[in-house]
């Protein structure tokens, strides 16, 4: 039941997949927030909160890649070009979440500014303090999640058009099984 199957999605990969997505969903919200304020002592805590929570996400990542080796997902339901390109986009949405906070660590880390997550944990410098690097960063972080939204669309579309042809996909995911 915690581990997948040839045929279905196990609990753990079905709470990391809801988890994160969830996480997801909050970090884009957040950062586009982000995106048209000036850091100040007001909105200090919302960039805190965005850096806390985007290194939760990235951790889960790596935990679901761990998890995934061990016990590896069901096989797609059905095949053809939509198989290689579900195949593609996860992928890519694997990339995109690590790639997209390790960005924006390096890009905070290249102010000078400390990175501390939850108040609590100053983590490790990964980047120059360099305006280049920030620059570099920041830019990266912010092409790469507007990558990751147009790629959530076409998921999400393909999820629920297969839901309409009824092929089992979404409620895999959900409950585990494609059918009873
Ligand atoms: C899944 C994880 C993450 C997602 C989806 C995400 C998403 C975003 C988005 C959509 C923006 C606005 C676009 C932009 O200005 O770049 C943004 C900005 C920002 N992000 Fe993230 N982010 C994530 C993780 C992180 C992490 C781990 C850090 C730092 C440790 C971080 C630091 C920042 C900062 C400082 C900004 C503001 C940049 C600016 O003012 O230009 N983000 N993020
Ligand atoms: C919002 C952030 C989301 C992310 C980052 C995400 C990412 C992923 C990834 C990487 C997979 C591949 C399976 C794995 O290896 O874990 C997957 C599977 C899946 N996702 Fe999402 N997902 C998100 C949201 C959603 C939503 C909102 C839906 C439904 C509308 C959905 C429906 C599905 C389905 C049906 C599968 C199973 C595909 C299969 O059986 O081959 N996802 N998702």
């Amino acid at each position: 039941m915690l581990k997948n199957s040839a045929e279905s999605f196990g609990l753990i990969s079905r709470l990391l997949h809801w988890g994160i997505a969830g996480l997801v969903v909050v970090m884009l919200s957040l950062g586009l927030r982000l995106e048209d304020m000036e850091p100040g002592l007001a909105n200090l805590w919302l960039y805190g909160l965005h850096k806390s929570l985007g290194l939760l996400t990235l951790s889960l990542m790596v935990a679901r890649i761990l998890w995934h080796l061990y016990s590896p997902p069901p096989r797609p339901i059905g095949g053809g070009w939509q198989a290689r390109v579900a195949r593609a986009t996860h992928l890519t949405l694997y990339l995109l979440l690590l790639a997209i906070p390790l960005t924006g660590w390096i890009g905070s880390a290249a102010t000078g500014i400390d990175v501390v997550i939850f108040d609590r944990w100053t983590l490790p410098t990964i980047a120059p303090v360099s305006p280049d690097w920030e620059a570099l960063g920041f830019t990266l972080h912010d092409a790469l999640t507007k990558v990751l939204i147009l790629l959530l669309f076409l998921h999400m579309g393909a999820a629920l058009k297969r839901e309409m042809d009824g092929d089992g996909t979404l409620r895999r995911i959900i409950t585990g099984r494609a059918h009873d």
